[in-house]
């Protein structure tokens, strides 16, 4: 009894930390980006950078840190919406439009409001 009892808090444990550090995986991924009055957006940088494969893509226009893109805009070298519209969006469609897999392009799809 004594031992089943030890073995069921040991596995408990397991699954806790499994799911912890699971989640933890998740998170660093994926990159919450400003996106002003419509919510923030969830966006998966590991996803892109898979398939993407070529980083300059994306940063030719802004820096790759956390924040780069405001920064950007702050320093006057984006205008707001400049990615999301020249970037997210214009690709997304473009995949669309060549029966592949795309990305959303309806605004709810990407911006979350809390
Ligand atoms: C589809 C666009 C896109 C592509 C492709 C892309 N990134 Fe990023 N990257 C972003 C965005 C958006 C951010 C967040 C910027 C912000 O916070 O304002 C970012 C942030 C970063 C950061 C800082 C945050 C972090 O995770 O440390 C690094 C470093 C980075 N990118 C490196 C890379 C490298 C290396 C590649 C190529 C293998 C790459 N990126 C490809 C869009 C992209
Ligand atoms: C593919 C994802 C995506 C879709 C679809 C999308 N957005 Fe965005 N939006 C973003 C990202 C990423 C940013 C932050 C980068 C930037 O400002 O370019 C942003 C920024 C914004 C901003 C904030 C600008 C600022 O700096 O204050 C507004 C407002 C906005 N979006 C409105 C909309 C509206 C309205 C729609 C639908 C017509 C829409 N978005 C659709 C990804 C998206
Ligand atoms: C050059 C092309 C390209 C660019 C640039 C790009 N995407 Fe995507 N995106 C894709 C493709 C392709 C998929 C579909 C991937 C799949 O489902 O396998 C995708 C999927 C997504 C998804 C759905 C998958 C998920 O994470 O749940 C979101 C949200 C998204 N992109 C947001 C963005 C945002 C925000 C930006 C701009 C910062 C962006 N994308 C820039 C090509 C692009």
């Amino acid at each position: 009894m004594r031992l089943i009892k030890k073995l069921g808090a040991g596995f408990m444990i397991l699954f806790f930390c499994a799911a912890v550090f699971g989640a933890e995986e998740k998170n660093e991924a994926k990159i919450l980006l400003h996106g002003g009055n419509n919510g923030e957006v969830s966006f998966d940088h590991k996803l892109h950078q898979t398939i993407l494969k070529d980083c300059s893509l994306c940063h030719m226009l802004f820096p790759q840190e956390t924040g780069g893109i405001q920064k950007s805009v702050k320093e006057g070298k984006l205008k707001e919406k400049q990615v999301m519209n020249t970037l997210c969006i214009n690709c997304h469609k473009e995949k669309k439009k060549a029966g592949v897999k795309a990305g959303p392009v309806t605004c709810s799809r990407c911006h979350s409001k809390k």
